[in-house]
């Protein structure tokens, strides 16, 4: 008996917006005691692009969603779920998503919320999305991935403020029974037991500041490569894939040493990697949507590819999926 087509989500359409304003390793050692050199080759960093005032996080996500929606052909009010995934609301409260919905002048009570997973949130909206698409409860969601971490950032701290950029990365994912495309699995994990290894200092109930980055490096890296590796692999074993099936991986673009530890474990060629890394820096949420956008654009993933997309940060969190493009 042929088996009933069963609903997921699948990635129609991609945007993006990025500040205008381009900070390159050499600005930063004309203001810091640092330098080109030992930025590039701890990190793979060349540029990051930093927000001004008026580019807020709810900017950024606004105009990366409109470019989702304008790639798609779709109008706001066919959009069911708007999730922002961010640790740089501009807000307490309403949402980053809220302010999103109202921007895009929605008035179909489409539900929006900001997700709070650091730099795997993105990962988390599209298990949240696919998991409400499988259950017929939505059509066509958002999932955007945005920050302003430039908030965060001490220059007093040269060990963390090279590290991060701002910008904002946007999919909009319609339910398909087409098995051929689409998410066909994804899983979120977290062990809240190392949070104190990286972690914001500080918080509007805590300290009323945004405070600054503690982590410890080291310890970081190697939970990062481990998770980053154990969030694909069990995935591949499920579906009965190989690291050999994979067209494209897709990893958070924390740092390009973490990228390539991970890719010589999983025995996977770097080549067959999306890079972004080297002019976005680590823009936590929205890395992996800033890099997806930057290889669609470019013509990068052929219908059918399948791709794997894996992230690591703050929590700790991580998350995995696989998909076909
Ligand atoms: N410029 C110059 N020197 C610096 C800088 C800088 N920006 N920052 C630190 N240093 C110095 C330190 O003061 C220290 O000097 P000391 O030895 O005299 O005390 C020295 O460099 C430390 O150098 P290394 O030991 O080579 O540093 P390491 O190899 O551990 O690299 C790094 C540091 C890049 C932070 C590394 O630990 C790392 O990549 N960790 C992962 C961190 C990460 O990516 N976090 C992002 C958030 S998590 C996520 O998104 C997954």
């Amino acid at each position: 008996m042929p088996s009933t087509p069963e609903l997921h989500a699948a990635i129609v359409a991609t945007g993006s917006y990025l500040p205008k304003h381009v900070v390159t390793n050499d600005d930063l050692a004309q203001k810091i005691d640092t330098s080109d050199e030992w930025i590039r080759s701890r990190t793979g960093i060349e540029s990051r692009h930093l927000a001004a005032a008026t580019e807020s996080t709810t900017y950024m996500s606004t105009k990366a969603a409109e470019r989702a929606l304008e790639q798609a052909g779709l109008q706001p009010e066919d959009i069911d779920l708007i999730i922002v995934a961010t640790v740089s609301a501009d807000y307490a409260f309403p949402s980053v998503a809220c302010f999103v919905q109202d921007n895009l002048g929605m008035t179909n009570a489409a539900a929006a919320f900001d997700l709070q997973a650091a730099c795997s949130g993105f990962i988390y909206g599209l298990n949240l999305v696919d998991a409400q698409m499988r259950t017929g409860q939505i059509k066509r969601a958002i999932v955007i991935g945005a920050e302003k971490f430039s908030t965060y950032l001490n220059y007093e701290d040269r060990s963390t403020c090279v590290l991060f950029g701002d910008g904002a990365g946007a999919v909009v994912l319609e339910a398909t029974e087409d098995a051929g495309r689409g998410l066909i699995s994804s899983k979120i994990s977290a062990n809240g037991t190392l949070q104190h290894l990286l972690r914001g200092t500080g918080g509007l109930a805590s300290t009323g500041t945004p405070g600054g980055v503690e982590m410890q490096g080291r310890e970081v890296f190697r939970h990062a490569v481990r998770e980053m590796v154990g969030a694909v692999t069990p995935l591949l074993e499920k579906n009965k894939l190989s690291v050999d099936d994979i067209d494209w991986f897709v990893p958070h673009q924390a740092n390009m040493r973490i990228i390539e530890a991970a890719t010589k474990q999983m025995n996977f060629p770097l080549e067959k990697t999306i890079l972004t890394v080297h002019k976005h820096a680590n823009t936590s949420a929205a890395s992996i949507p800033l890099a997806l956008d930057d290889a669609n654009r470019k013509g990068t993933f052929k219908q059918g590819d399948l791709l794997a997309l894996s992230a690591f940060g703050a929590g700790f969190t991580w998350a995995g999926a696989l998909l076909r493009w």
